[in-house]
């Protein structure tokens, strides 16, 4: 079916006796595998009697050569796969399996992606990026101080590089552009976090993508930002430039140093907002981060100090 699809996917019109041709199959067989592609992974194709099939645009796939040409110095393996359960659960797996991070698992499409506070990440094929980066921590606890506000930070700047101006930061991992969301993060970690363990930095940036009914946030991608798509393997290799360069300063200095960068893109700072935590809520009004990523909020005039994967943060009305 894959390979049906790497011949349409220039956009142009392809006859069903020449795609027969090139796939070794008849023309029912052909059109039994367009079908598939529009049931499966909901891709429109045009068909016109006389001229054949066409995709409703061009396609540009990730592609490990695709990203290693944007970015020749990068040291990550890349895996690309058609399609995954979570590009962070491959990553788990494969560190299970004994495969030497760093390594990077990209996929066009998951078929149970997983957000925050367990959500589901919507993610239709070949549309947006999928990433999940995996590392090897061996510096204790201060390694992991951070990382997540560290990804956020260098997705942000990634985005406002490739012209999406308004991209913006959330703690403690969203990046918003307004209101809405365009990206977001989350890490998993196996091993023991005191000693060695393995951290999946996953990221799910809205990148091509103008339509999606099944997601219940605010949303927004790239291309309606922008008005034109983007080659996801420039992405690819632009965000883990940008990874790269702060993921090391980060291990030899520590979160402080990007303590003050990040503050500059949170968008929510000085904003009165509600903290939650499950069923409890702390109202309050941002004045930052610590040197730890750890939201500062003051809270009935004295300042309280958070932290913790499952909070989150809502704007008051009367922010
Ligand atoms: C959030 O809820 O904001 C976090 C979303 C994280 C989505 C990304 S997509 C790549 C990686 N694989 C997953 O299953 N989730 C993350």
């Amino acid at each position: 079916m894959l390979t049906l699809l790497k011949l349409l996917k220039d956009g142009r019109f392809h006859s069903g006796e020449a795609l027969g041709v090139a796939l070794g199959i008849s023309r029912s067989a052909v059109w039994k595998q367009l079908q598939h592609l529009e049931a499966e992974l909901g891709l429109t194709i045009h068909k016109v009697r006389g001229r054949g099939y066409q995709l409703r645009a061009p396609l540009t796939l990730l592609d490990p050569a695709g990203v290693a040409e944007y970015s020749p110095s990068s040291q990550w393996p890349v895996l690309v796969f058609d399609s995954l359960d979570s590009t962070n659960a491959e990553a788990l797996r494969s560190i299970e399996r004994g495969m030497a991070a760093p390594f990077l698992v990209l996929a066009e499409r998951q078929t149970a992606g997983r957000g925050r506070r367990g959500r589901k990440w919507v993610s239709p094929f070949a549309e947006n990026l999928y990433y999940s980066l995996v590392l090897r921590i061996d510096g204790g606890m201060r390694q992991l101080e951070g990382l997540s506000l560290v990804v956020g930070l260098a997705v942000m700047e990634t985005l406002r590089d490739l012209g999406i101006a308004g991209a913006g930061l959330k703690w403690p991992n969203d990046v918003l552009v307004g209101e809405k969301k365009i990206a977001g993060i989350l890490l998993e970690l196996v091993g023991d976090p005191a000693d060695v363990c393995h951290v999946v930095l996953g990221v799910g940036i809205n990148v091509n993508m103008q339509e999606a009914d099944e997601v219940d946030q605010q949303w927004t991608s790239m291309y309606l930002e922008a008005g034109r798509a983007f080659d996801r393997n420039l992405l690819v290799a632009r965000l883990g430039g940008v990874l790269q360069e702060h993921l090391n300063r980060h291990q030899s200095s520590g979160f402080a140093v990007l303590q003050a960068q990040w503050e500059q893109g949170h968008l929510w700072q000085g904003r009165a907002v509600s903290l939650i935590a499950g069923v409890n809520r702390i109202d309050g009004v941002v004045m930052g981060i610590d040197g730890q990523g750890a939201l500062r909020l003051k809270v009935d005039g004295v300042e309280k100090v958070f932290s913790g994967g499952e909070l989150s943060l809502r704007l008051r009305d009367d922010s």
